[in-house]
């Protein structure tokens, strides 16, 4: 008999493999149909494969990173206490600092839990709900984007929005936040957020909204990418004592410092 390459050795391609727990035999999921499943979760979760490396482990917090600890503790604590603590996460921060690399992990840890996630930016899920919308779908589509239990809603703020696409933005708030997990990120502080979403009243509505459903995580910190060159480049500098500071090394600095 000709036996296939890929037979589960675990489960012989059923699917289901036998424990002994105190001499009693069960049957449980077999690890290969969990791996599969966690598989499909994530090509159905359209994260973009710049982020696809994004992992709680690989995310550097200590040493010249120590600025982003919190920020890593509080995406340890959501992943630990997920699904009984289904409160979101707000990610606010400057470029680079990896509200992005965060997000994600959190949505690569839950569909290898078996979970449905999606990842989007801001921009694309309002064009995605307009173009349902002028199909005349848009129950129906913030009815999908209402079931994964966890939704990336990337950079919030890169791009200006309309009061339109805010009020969509602000829809699709609303049918999730009773029962599924949002995670935000955003580049602009609260304050910025009327002029984003093009009307003050709807983003404080949101707001509002979204700090009842979400811990909020201010990151501070550089540019995780400038932080690597800046030590660089300082590692490769004479020291202070050898030579003073010239013009252009405090301007550097300085320019580090803005990222
Ligand atoms: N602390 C970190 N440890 C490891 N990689 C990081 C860290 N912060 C950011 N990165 C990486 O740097 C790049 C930019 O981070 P990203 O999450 O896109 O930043 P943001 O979304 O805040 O602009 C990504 O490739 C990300 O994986
Ligand atoms: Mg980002
Ligand atoms: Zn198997």
């Amino acid at each position: 008999m000709k036996v296939s390459a890929e037979v589960c050795p675990l489960c012989e391609g059923t699917g289901w493999k036998s424990l002994s727990i105190k001499s009693e035999r069960r049957v449980t999921r077999c690890d290969c149909r969990l791996q599969a499943r966690a598989h499909a979760l994530l090509a159905g979760a359209r994260i973009p494969k710049r982020y696809e490396h994004c992992e709680l482990s690989n995310f550097e917090s200590d040493g010249p990173h120590q600025q982003l600890a919190s920020s890593r503790l509080a995406a340890g604590k959501f992943v630990e206490e997920y699904p009984v603590d289904s409160t979101g996460l707000l990610l606010i921060g400057s470029i680079g600092v990896g509200k992005t690399h965060l997000a994600v992990s959190l949505a690569i840890a839950a569909a290898e839990s078996g979970r449905r996630v999606y990842y989007g930016t801001l921009v694309s899920l309002i064009e995605s709900l307009e173009q349902a919308r002028a199909a005349g779908q848009l129950a129906r589509r913030l009815r999908v984007l209402s079931h994964p239990a966890i939704l990336v809603v990337d950079e919030i703020g890169y791009m200006p929005v309309n009061r339109d696409g805010a009020v969509l933005f602000f829809q699709l708030i609303n049918a999730r936040y009773e029962h599924a997990s949002t995670v935000l990120t955003s580049n602009k502080g609260f304050e910025e957020w009327g002029e984003i979403l093009g009307d003050e009243v709807m983003a404080a509505a949101l707001i509002d909204r979204l700090m009842h459903h979400c811990h909020v995580v201010n990151i501070r910190g550089n540019s995780y990418r400038m932080r690597e060159h800046t030590d660089l480049w300082h590692a490769i500098q004479p020291k202070a004592d050898e030579q003073p500071i010239s013009p252009s090394r405090q301007t550097r600095r300085k320019e580090a410092k803005a990222h």
